[in-house]
């Protein structure tokens, strides 16, 4: 019997499978199948998308064990679907420690030993082939689930099509489907009486929507951003593309590159007088020592690389500045003693001349008046002038080397200045670079403060705005479709990341990292500017496209605006997040502005600060409730949504409950998936950074409780949930960890709370719209439902009476 007004993921979750491979997603890099396509913070694994839009979609039979195993083979993450996903061949050696006595008997060559295990000899080529097949399963099957991983693809990666699989699967599910795109049609046809509807309104980098569409859902995807709207149109239409249009497009892109490249050479700005190209130019800031007026470069280090031990020396011109010279394979001893020096440091100024220290803060002529500090740049920013001090060359052997700027760089870099003013004004007009100024805010009053700038442009010395420029140019002269325009885009955000002012250099990789590296504009005082042969790989960037067919629609709006209906509603909302989203994205749009115009008519271009839900408290809480209020109003009764957010304290889970229980829903289950977490891998206990995913239908109820009645309540529904969850509980992989039984209480506490209309003395409106600081109500009985599992949970080892004199924390650490 199935059960379809119930789902999966209302019952169970094998949270510890997919945080697995959430973790292997993540770590692919920039190899994960969107990152490619542009920068965007805080993207969501494909795989736990995959995951959660399936539990939804899939019935409930009345044989728990059965549904699980069936969820896990549509997600290729059972045995024969890691089986599926194995591409790597486990070595001989390993092979040998896998197998017992018996097996090696068969499988190895007589006198084979753990160091030199030898295949037997004498085998057709057939027969050998079969057996090492054979002898690879074996041991495969007898990997833990990590170790099972490092051998395979990820689930996006293959497809399963075996009829055998899909047999048992239709038996189980009475479908008859022979792929996931078939099958998620047939669940959401006998569930919502059609293909399955899904929407995401905070869409950003577009994971959601891409991932329902490619699963074969019809797909909505909006975001307020433009740049985040651009994201996910180009996840599902670039990224959604077939061969044969990617192709076309990667021609267009060489297209645009040759072009640039052609003018570049006609200018004659990169080569150097032996032929040899740059890679990578290093700048600096330099600034007068107000002690003794000599122009000092600004260097955090004097290193440039670590491995040929390259340093800059800095020597003194009759001029009261200094020149650079390059040493490379310097002395040990050298290169560990320039390791320690600095000309900046602290943000103080070391003078290599007086060896006087000056704070740069003094230098920009901050001032403190009435406490608060008044930012003595903001009119005149003539004091950090920029210096070139290095440049990688590519010799006609590929071996690169580092020199000091001749003669000849030098005069390519006036020559880029001059043909950079000539034309300033007018692609300023066009909108080839930025013409647009910072607004102040959390991050972008950073660089007003510290460096005076005024404009966009000024992140972005002369010949990276030339450059960038030139890209600029030739995407509007040459694209034709909306696909040129934004592939366009994409790639002069992604140059603009990699080749701005703020691009740190790294001395290990010797490697220009991106300005996002980390979510904030922190102006730097020396960086690194990538020529023509390092743009290249940035700007002929990979794609990984998989050929979309689903329904799929793309909207710029802001969420409030939603309206039309949706089966399913999978949101990621900037939940008391750290991002500024609207602030950050306003770097790429002052490149893009003109361009989008182009590309979508319909679209604005501002990044709408102001509508940006951000922050917290009751400014905050009100556009939630508007939100996810108007999300309810446009799903049917039986549809669901699914909010993700970051795990956190208390706090933040009873205001998203009472915003969520406010706005018409109410939890059905919980589930936290880690989708972080440090080098040492995700093995267990080794709990980091969890994305919780709330399971959600509308509240229809006006049932009214009292607060002990739900108390009582809660204490059944905890010790409900940890017992099913127990019962289900995986051994090969213990699934739930005791982070997951204490989630697991607070979900339960949620779901008894918002099954009501109304609770006796608890207003959430009271705690929500108006500025309060005690405990609410709903963290009262969050807590209480913590405590109610702690204290359910105790080891069988342990006896009571102890186990209550601990404190919760002692308990977490004994269990
Ligand atoms: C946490 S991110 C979503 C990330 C996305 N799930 C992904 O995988 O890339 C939240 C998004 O909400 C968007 N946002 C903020 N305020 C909004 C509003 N009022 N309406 C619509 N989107 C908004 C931000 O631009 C941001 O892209
Ligand atoms: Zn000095």
């Amino acid at each position: 019997m199935l059960d379809y007004n119930k789902s999966f993921i209302e019952v169970q979750f094998p949270v510890s499978r997919i945080s697995k491979e959430s973790y292997k997603e993540r770590k692919a890099g920039a190899s994960q199948t969107l990152t490619g396509l542009g920068k965007w913070w805080g993207r969501k694994p494909l795989v736990m998308v995959r995951a959660a839009l399936l539990g939804i979609l899939m019935p409930v039979s009345d044989d728990y064990t059965k549904d699980r195993d069936i969820f896990l083979k549509i997600m290729t993450m059972d045995e024969e679907g890691l089986w599926l996903r194995k591409y790597k061949n486990i070595s001989k050696k390993k092979l040998w420690q896998l197998t017992t006595e018996e097996e090696r008997k068969k499988y190895f060559r007589e006198g084979s030993t753990a160091k030199k295990p030898k295949y037997p000899k004498g085998m057709s080529r057939e027969n050998k082939k079969a057996m090492k097949e054979e002898l690879q399963r074996i041991a495969f099957n007898r990997l833990s689930y990590d170790d099972k991983l490092s051998y395979c693809r990820r689930p996006e990666d293959v497809e399963l099509t075996d009829e055998k699989e899909w047999g048992i699967i239709n038996d189980h599910l009475e479908t008859n489907s022979s792929n996931l795109q078939e099958l998620i049609k047939e669940l959401g046809e006998k569930r919502f009486g059609h293909t399955p509807k899904v929407g995401d309104c905070f869409s950003g980098g577009g994971s959601i929507p891409f991932e329902a569409a490619r699963m074969g859902a019809d797909s909505f995807g909006s975001d307020l951003n433009p740049i985040a709207a651009l994201l996910t149109w180009a996840s599902l239409n670039i990224a959604g593309a077939s061969d044969e249009e990617i192709e076309e497009l990667k021609k267009y892109q060489k297209q645009v590159f040759s072009k640039v490249k052609e003018q570049i050479s006609k200018w004659d700005l990169e080569e150097n007088n032996i032929g040899h190209t740059p890679v990578f130019y290093l700048y600096c800031n330099e600034t007068v020592c107000p002690e003794c007026g000599y122009t000092v470069p600004l260097l955090p280090s004097f290193i440039i690389a670590q491995k040929s031990k390259t340093i800059v020396k800095i020597n003194e011109t009759d001029r009261k500045k200094y020149s650079f010279e390059i040493n490379t394979n310097v002395s040990d001893e050298e290169f560990k003693t320039i390791d320690k020096k600095a000309t900046i440091s602290n943000n103080k100024l070391i003078c290599p001349h007086c060896n006087k220290t000056t704070p740069i803060s003094s230098i920009r002529g901050d001032k403190k008046l009435n406490g608060e500090t008044i930012y003595g740049l903001e009119s005149n920013n003539n004091v950090f002038n920029n210096k070139l001090y290095a440049i990688q060359y590519e010799d006609n052997n590929n071996d690169r080397y580092y020199v000091s700027p001749n003669k000849k760089v030098l005069d390519q870099e006036k020559k880029i200045k001059k043909l950079l003013s000539e034309r300033f004004d007018e692609w300023q007009k066009k909108g080839y670079i930025p013409k647009m100024n910072i607004e102040s805010g959390d991050k972008t009053d950073e660089p007003i403060r510290t460096r005076g700038w005024e404009y966009w442009n000024q992140l972005f010395n002369s010949r990276q705005l030339l450059i960038n420029g030139l890209f600029s140019k030739y995407v509007d002269e040459l694209s034709k479709t909306k696909k040129e325009y934004a592939i366009g885009i994409l790639g002069i955000n992604k140059i603009s990341n990699f080749n701005s002012k703020l691009s740190r250099w790294a001395s290990l990789r010797e490697h220009n990292i991106d300005t996002f590296y980390n979510q904030a504009l922190n102006p730097l005082y020396d960086y690194s500017a990538r020529a023509m042969s390092q743009l290249n790989n940035t700007w002929n960037f990979d794609i990984n496209n998989t050929l979309i067919k689903s329904n799929k629609k793309v909207s710029l709006k802001n969420a409030e605006e939603i309206n039309f209906e949706r089966d399913i509603w999978i949101t990621d909302p900037p939940y008391a997040d750290a991002v500024n989203y609207h602030e950050l994205s306003e770097f790429f749009l002052a490149w893009d502005k003109k361009l989008l115009e182009k590309a979508f008519p319909e679209w604005y271009t501002g990044s709408k600060r102001v509508l940006a839900v951000k922050g917290k408290g009751q400014s905050f809480n009100k556009s939630m409730v508007n939100i996810y209020k108007n999300l309810a109003d446009n799903m049917p009764n039986n549809g669901y949504q699914i909010v993700m957010f970051t795990h956190q304290d208390v706090k933040v889970w009873s205001i998203l409950t009472m915003i969520l229980w406010v706005s018409g829903l109410k939890v059905n289950s919980a589930w936290n998936i880690s989708t972080e977490t440090n080098s040492g891998g995700l093995k267990e206990g080794n709990y980091v950074k969890g994305t919780v995913l709330l399971v959600l239908q509308k509240q229809t109820s006006d049932d009214f409780a009292f607060q002990d009645e739900v108390y009582d309540e809660i204490q059944i529904e905890v010790q409900k949930m940890i017992d099913s969850m127990k019962g289900i509980d995986y051994k090969d992989i213990p699934d739930f960890t005791d982070a997951d039984y204490l989630l697991a209480s607070y979900a339960a506490a949620l779901k008894v709370l918002t099954g009501y209309g109304e609770i006796d003395g608890i207003d959430p409106e009271y705690w929500l719209f108006e500025e309060r600081n005690e405990e609410n109500p709903v963290e009262k009985l969050i807590k209480k439902a913590r405590d109610v599992a702690n204290s359910y949970l105790i080891p069988e080892e342990f006896e009571k009476n102890h186990w209550f004199e601990l404190s919760n924390a002692e308990r977490f650490f004994i269990r």
